[in-house]
């Protein structure tokens, strides 16, 4: 199996964080694996808003329920959909994120921003400019646990052939 098989299956959430922060060309590099995500008809409606100021950090909390890995990590990506984005796209520039995050040896976390119109506002985005979802991003605490809901699903009870069975 090649190494990228073996990284898609380690990948686990962390909301632990050492702190110290992530040198500058390892978070271009990991902005640079969001840019290449494809995205529908290569529109590319996407922006991320890069977020290391502590007060940006503690004001950004408050737009989800379960957001305490951004405060634990030194940096959030938010990730923004500019008018006409996709979710789906989001989607894959997460997981990109993470991917090439766990790649450079950064551990990352997926945050809902379930009041989104917090996190407009905190991030000053413009009208028609949604983020609903952010990467808690940064070097994995020692303590750094096993995942809070951990497993899976069986392939039995996930899998259906030719119709829904
Ligand atoms: C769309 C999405 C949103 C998530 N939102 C949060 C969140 O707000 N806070 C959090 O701590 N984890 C969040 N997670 C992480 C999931 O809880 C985690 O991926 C899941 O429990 C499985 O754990 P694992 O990825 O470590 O295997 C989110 C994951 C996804 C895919």
């Amino acid at each position: 199996m090649s190494d990228t098989y073996e990284s898609i299956l380690k990948l686990r959430a962390i909301r632990d964080f050492e702190d110290r922060p992530i040198p500058e060309e390892q978070l271009e590099a990991v902005l640079k694996a969001a840019q290449w995500t494809g995205s529908s008809k290569n529109r590319q409606n996407w922006a991320f808003v890069v977020v290391d100021d502590a007060r940006q950090k503690d004001r950004l909390t408050k737009a989800g329920d379960f957001t305490t890995p951004i405060a634990h990590a030194p940096v959030a990506i938010c990730l923004v959909e500019e008018p006409e984005g996709y979710e789906f796209d989001t989607g894959r520039l997460a997981q990109n994120i993470m991917l090439a995050a766990d790649a450079i040896g950064l551990a990352t976390c997926p945050i809902t921003l379930h009041r989104d119109e917090i996190a407009a506002d905190v991030l000053k985005l413009p009208e028609g400019r949604r983020c609903r979802y952010a990467i808690a991003i940064g070097y994995a605490a020692p303590t750094a646990g096993a995942a809070r809901f951990g497993g899976r699903k069986s392939l039995n009870e996930l899998v259906h052939r030719n119709h829904y069975s």
